[in-house]
């Protein structure tokens, strides 16, 4: 298990599926957690679960008020800030000539411009704190062009670019920015699409099977702590090998 003692991490999108397992990461590695989610109900039950190292707030990313909010109530509530997972994402698809301008706008204002934010109005906490890390949840169509994802795909873009920026920009006061690629893993995002935990029922990927929201959670706990120290700027895909490239499977087509 990871180290996370003594650390303060916020958790964006908390209420459910990464983001929760990210924030029950956090306490299991010793840490204290502030989870922030739109969905209000949700978001205090999944605090509620994890104890008294974990709190909630509701928070809408893309809101800088909101923001401000979530990092003065951490401070309340922990006296510092570790880290930031910047998590909360929508996604939904449609082919490039069907998607609306719209939809577009929506995933990069939440995906994107949320995780801007975030960074952003962390930055003074983090220094007055010697340093910290953040955590920025990309996906693997933030690696490669995946088809039915022009919104989204070009948000998580953005959101690996933003975290190279981050990286170089912040290094000095030791404040450390990744991000995380997973690949398909089974939480209510993806539940829509039918897709099933296990060995062999994913062919899709190399490893024949989609993730669990723990196995992504784990890459989150370890970039948050000082196991990762001398990593920053790094894109951790965790993803069963999907964005590794093609298995015999697709290049023979059967
Ligand atoms: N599940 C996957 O296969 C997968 C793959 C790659 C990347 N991701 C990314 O992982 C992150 C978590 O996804 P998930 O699968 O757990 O999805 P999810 O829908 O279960 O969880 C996302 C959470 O973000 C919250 N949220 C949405 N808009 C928000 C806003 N404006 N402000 C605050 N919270 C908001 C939702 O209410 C929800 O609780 C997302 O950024 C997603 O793009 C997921």
């Amino acid at each position: 298990m990871v180290d996370l003692s003594g650390k303060a991490v916020v958790v964006t999108g908390g209420a459910r599926g990464l983001g929760a397992a990210a924030a029950q990461a956090v306490v299991d590695g010793g840490g204290r957690v502030l989870i922030t989610d739109v969905l209000e109900a949700e978001g205090a039950e999944t605090a509620a679960k994890l104890g008294h190292a974990a709190r909630f707030l509701r928070h809408d990313v893309t809101s800088e008020a909101d923001w401000q909010a979530v990092l003065d109530h951490a401070v309340a509530e922990f006296g510092r800030l570790d880290g930031l997972v910047n998590n909360a994402g929508i996604a939904t698809g449609q082919f490039l000539e069907h998607e609306s301008v719209e939809h577009f706008r929506r995933c990069v204002e939440v995906n994107l411009v949320g995780t801007f934010i975030g960074l952003k109005a962390a930055i003074p906490l983090l220094r007055a704190n010697g340093g910290g890390s953040v955590v920025n949840i990309s996906s693997a169509a933030g690696l490669t062009g995946l088809a039915l994802t022009a919104g989204y795909g070009a948000s998580k873009w953005g959101v690996r670019g933003l975290s190279k920026i981050g990286a170089v920009e912040l290094a000095e006061a030791r404040i450390r920015v990744n991000s995380v690629h997973p690949g398909m893993t089974l939480t209510p995002m993806t539940a829509p699409v039918g897709i099933q935990a296990g060995e062999g029922r994913y062919p899709g990927t190399p490893m024949g099977r989609v993730g669990v929201p723990e196995e992504i959670a784990a890459a989150v706990a370890f970039l948050l702590s000082d196991a990762a120290s001398y990593m920053t700027g790094a894109e951790l895909a965790v993803d069963g090998g999907w964005t590794a490239g093609l298995t015999v499977r697709h290049l023979t087509g059967q």
